[in-house]
């Protein structure tokens, strides 16, 4: 018996990268998963690669931005046990350059979409179950040009502590992702030749000596659903960067 057997996971955002790689480990685990992400192309794409784990898998287009879609799409899936929440893309730009509505579109889509979602999912989650958010690196370390990102960052981390007392007496376990440089679809929108030297730089600069890749995130992903003693915690993916010199 996998470790999620009997379990139903979703997965908002999961066309890709670390979405990608939890739902092939939820799969592998025994679990049903539902997985979602706005473009139906790369899903289908996704879905196709889910489809050699076995196991039982649907798919969906969706918005996680789209409240009212997200609402419908969590009450036709429910119940379920798990929510894995990785689907966000946030605006880079140095904070002298920045533009309101674009700073404004990556708070909606990174902090509120996740937000409105746990909302709107927390009667539809079986107890002992758990939600999964996705902050990242820059709210404990500066990265250039990612201001608005690392905002966006530090409030999911907060929000993760809240809402496990929040949720508790549903059952309900709340906690966060926090990756460092991951190499999936997210780090390609970097131009080349930036994104070389800073991968570079990060690799040389933690313990691990490489960037990260989907999996490791998936790892986590796992231990965070299966593991019913932990709650209100932001796991570093990181390398270590917090012991780098
Ligand atoms: N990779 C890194 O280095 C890194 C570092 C720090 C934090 N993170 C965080 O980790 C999470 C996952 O990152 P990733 O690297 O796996 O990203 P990714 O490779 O870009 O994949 C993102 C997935 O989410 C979907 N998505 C994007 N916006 C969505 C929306 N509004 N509604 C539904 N689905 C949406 C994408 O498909 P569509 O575009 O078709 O919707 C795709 O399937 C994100 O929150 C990211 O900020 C990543």
């Amino acid at each position: 018996m996998g470790a999620l057997a009997g379990k139903k996971v979703i997965v908002i955002g999961a066309s890709a990268g670390i979405g990608l790689a939890t739902a092939a480990h939820a799969l592998r685990a025994g679990a049903e998963v539902a997985i979602s992400a706005r473009g139906m192309e790369r899903l289908q794409r996704a879905a196709e690669t889910l489809a050699k784990e076995g196991g039982s898998l649907s798919y969906e287009a969706l918005d996680m931005r789209d409240r009212a879609a997200v609402a419908a799409y969590l009450k036709w899936q429910a119940p379920f046990d798990h929510l894995i929440l990785p689907g966000a893309t946030v605006y880079r730009t140095p904070f002298a350059d920045m533009e309101e509505d674009k700073a404004k579109g990556s708070v909606h889509a990174k902090f509120w979409g996740p937000f409105w979602t746990a909302y709107d999912a927390r009667d539809h989650i079986r107890r002992g179950g758990s939600m999964v958010f996705y902050s990242g690196l820059a709210n404990r370390r500066p990265v250039p040009g990612y201001v608005i990102g690392a905002v966006i960052d530090g409030a999911l981390d907060a929000a993760t502590r809240s809402l496990a007392h929040e949720l508790a007496p549903r059952g309900i376990r709340v906690n966060c992702i926090s990756p460092g440089i991951i190499e999936t679809a997210y780090v390609e929108r970097i131009p080349p030749e930036v994104k070389e030297q800073l991968f570079g730089a990060y690799a040389s600069k933690v313990p691990v000596k490489r960037v990260g890749q989907a999996d490791d995130c998936a790892q986590a992903g796992m231990y965070l659903m299966t593991n019913g003693y932990v709650t209100g915690e932001v796991i570093a993916v990181d390398g270590g960067i917090e012991s780098a010199p």
